[in-house]
């Protein structure tokens, strides 16, 4: 697709109607593509939900979300969510094949560009110790899988998927730290020409990100790199602590 993947929230104000609690408030960021982006915050925040407007499971009170200077309303919602990729920690794990699985998006994709997703998402070789390998078959009857192993999976999925947006909350939560590590380098090599969000909790993993946003109170409390907001002493550098 020709979507370059600049993203722009303007004066933003959400909330969920079921409590009339504002989530977000005057809620401003710009993110040029190709930028891995980590967003940050105590629970509760509103990562999720200001992940979730990018796909318009919810629409901003007022303001605007835009992608490549058009307002997210104007697109079609088929041809927005062709366009991302949405990774959560509960990954989906279809009762057929681990490579049917990982090519659950893109039916048509061959072995090979099957293992070189599951290599990204450092699932390779857990799939490769399986007596079927890549054609065993989860849950239901088959091999069931770890939370960690599902999450991998999921993970290889939407590499293969292949858009220019990529939307992770907190989808390597079952993965140890170093496995994690490894699975944030496959992301900066595939992250050129894409913008990636990843949501995690573990700071340790996201501290080489382009840019780390911390979300607090509903607005954005800071940005910056990982060396600057630790020297600004703030919530970032507060968090970082424990
Ligand atoms: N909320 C709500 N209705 C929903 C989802 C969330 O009222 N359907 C509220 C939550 O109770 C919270 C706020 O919206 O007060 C922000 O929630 P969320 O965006 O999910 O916070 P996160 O920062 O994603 O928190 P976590 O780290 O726990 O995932
Ligand atoms: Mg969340």
């Amino acid at each position: 697709t020709d979507v370059q993947g600049h993203i722009k929230f303007k004066d933003v104000s959400f909330g969920y109607n079921n409590n009339g609690l504002v989530v977000l408030e005057n809620f401003n960021l710009e993110i040029d593509p190709g930028q891995i982006v980590a967003i940050v915050g105590p629970t509760g925040a509103g990562k999720t939900s200001m992940i979730s407007m990018l796909l318009r499971f919810y629409d901003p009170w007022q303001g605007e979300v835009s992608l490549d200077g058009v307002n997210l309303k104007d697109l079609t919602l088929e041809s927005l969510r062709s366009n991302i990729t949405l990774v959560l920690q509960d990954s989906f794990i279809f009762p057929m094949s681990l490579a049917d699985n990982i090519a659950f998006a893109n039916p048509n994709a061959s072995r090979e560009e099957i293992i070189k997703a599951a290599k990204a998402a450092q699932a390779h070789d857990f799939i490769s110790r399986l007596p079927e390998g890549y054609d065993t078959i989860a849950s239901e009857g088959g091999v069931s899988l770890s939370g960690g192993e599902k999450q991998r999976i999921s993970l290889a999925r939407a590499f293969l998927r292949n858009t220019s947006i990529l939307i992770l909350d907190e989808p390597t939560s079952a993965l140890d730290a170093q496995t994690e590590a490894r699975i944030f380098q496959s992301l900066s090599s595939y992250s050129k020409g894409r913008t990636i969000f990843i949501i995690s909790h573990r700071l340790s993993t996201i501290r080489h990100a382009d840019l780390i946003v911390t979300i607090k109170d509903g607005m954005i409390a800071e940005k910056g790199t990982h060396e600057v907001l630790v020297n600004e002493g703030k919530v970032y550098a507060e968090l970082y602590k424990y």
